[in-house]
């Protein structure tokens, strides 16, 4: 197979530290509640589930933000619950709640009992990436930007399997984790290889970057953090292909709250690593030198401040990454996003502001 084209590639290019026009955006659940379009998609869909679960729904969805905005990625459109779902552990959405699942993992029974899933009952993951894939491919032949696959990391997996919902304290995994360390790190093994197999058979369907959502690493402790996130991340990322039809495959490592260790999180392997807000994108830049490119970091909660706000953070984040060729005449990598995704009730204006801002004002910077 020859190596896609693409009419957009900044956003590989950026992951990747090579020279771009401008600084490539995409949002995190850039598709999603705050657009209408979504919601009409999702009330034919029925349930959430029922829009994930489908190739056709899911390939709908993921185009909606793109079709509005001049993103530079897609990504897919599905959940990080959806592998422990597949473990057995009966994932639902009920109306105006979180995710919820029907077991939990709490017991030494419940751990000895996991297992990586057959990748068969993910099936309907990797018929969405081939699906988006062709829809994202121009009359022409190139793709119109690359597809991001993403999965959740072993640790916050961990978090939603033995809370079996959201938490807002943690109490059930921390317990476990502090009670019987040696049960929690047979839990994490199994995510690690769940999520390994998971994220490969998504490069192989044609995912052309993936991205690792550990959005509960920054609930542990110093210590905690390296021993049972991080270690399981980097063995993640150690078993993924890196390279997939004559191409490179990026991989993003993304810890909310995890600026403290942005050292350690770099030299997991990943070619990224995501930020949030509390992290100041220029001394994150000096931490990491060229190791790895660097993702993030708006706060989603500016897109509720207006035009003018909105377009005076993005170039404020911009500023503080700098001048996107370094004074050594090495780029620097940076893919503008926000530091966690896009709340439900985010003005679709705000959005479309911060992209033309990122492009605009990323191409006086260079
Ligand atoms: O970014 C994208 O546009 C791709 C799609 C995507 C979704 N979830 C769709 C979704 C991605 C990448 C995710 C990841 C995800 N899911 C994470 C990691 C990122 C993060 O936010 O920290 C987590 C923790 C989840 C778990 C999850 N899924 C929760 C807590 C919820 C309910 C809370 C909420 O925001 O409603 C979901 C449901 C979900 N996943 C929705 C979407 C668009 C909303 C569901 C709906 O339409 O009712």
């Amino acid at each position: 197979m020859s190596p896609t084209a693409y009419a957009n590639d900044q956003f590989l290019r950026a992951c990747l530290r090579q020279p771009t026009d401008h600084t490539p955006v995409w949002l995190m659940r850039q598709a999603g509640r705050y657009l209408p379009e979504y919601n009409a998609t999702r009330a034919r869909a029925g349930s959430f589930m029922g829009l994930a679960t489908s190739p056709d729904f899911a390939t709908e969805v993921t185009l909606q933000p793109l079709d509005r905005y001049p993103l530079d990625a897609a990504i897919l459109f599905s959940d990080i619950l959806t592998v422990p779902d597949a473990m057995g552990l009966g994932l639902s959405f009920a109306a105006g709640e979180g995710p919820r699942f029907a077991k939990t993992v709490r017991e030494e029974a419940d751990v000895a009992a996991l297992q990586v899933p057959d990748l068969d009952k993910l099936r309907y993951v990797f018929d969405a990436v081939a699906s988006i894939r062709k829809a994202l491919t121009l009359p022409d032949g190139r793709s119109r930007v690359p597809l991001i696959g993403f999965s959740g990391s072993p640790w916050t997996l961990a978090c939603y399997m033995v809370e079996g919902a959201g938490s807002d304290d943690y109490r059930h995994v921390k317990s476990l984790m502090y009670r019987r360390p040696d049960l929690m790190h047979r839990v994490l093994e199994v995510n690690a290889q769940a999520v390994t197999a998971y994220l490969n058979a998504q490069i192989e369907a044609g995912a052309q970057a993936v991205m690792v959502f550990d959005s509960w690493g920054g609930v542990l402790a110093d210590g905690a953090f390296q021993a049972f996130s991080l270690a399981y991340t980097r063995r993640v990322v150690e078993g993924l292909k890196r390279e997939h039809a004559g191409q490179r495959i990026p991989c993003i490592v993304f810890t909310k709250g995890g600026g403290q260790w942005l050292e350690g999180i770099a030299a997991c392997g990943a070619d990224v690593v995501g930020l949030d807000w509390t992290t100041d994108l220029g001394s994150a830049r000096t931490r990491v030198g060229h190791q790895v490119a660097l993702q993030g970091n708006i706060d989603p909660m500016v897109l509720f401040g207006g035009e003018a706000a909105v377009r005076a953070e993005v170039r404020r984040t911009l500023d503080r990454f700098g001048a996107p060729r370094a004074a050594d005449g090495q780029w620097g990598g940076h893919v503008l996003n926000l530091g966690h995704g896009l709340n439900q009730h985010t003005p679709p204006d705000a959005v479309a502001a911060l992209v033309d801002e990122a492009h605009a004002y990323s191409r006086r910077l260079r």
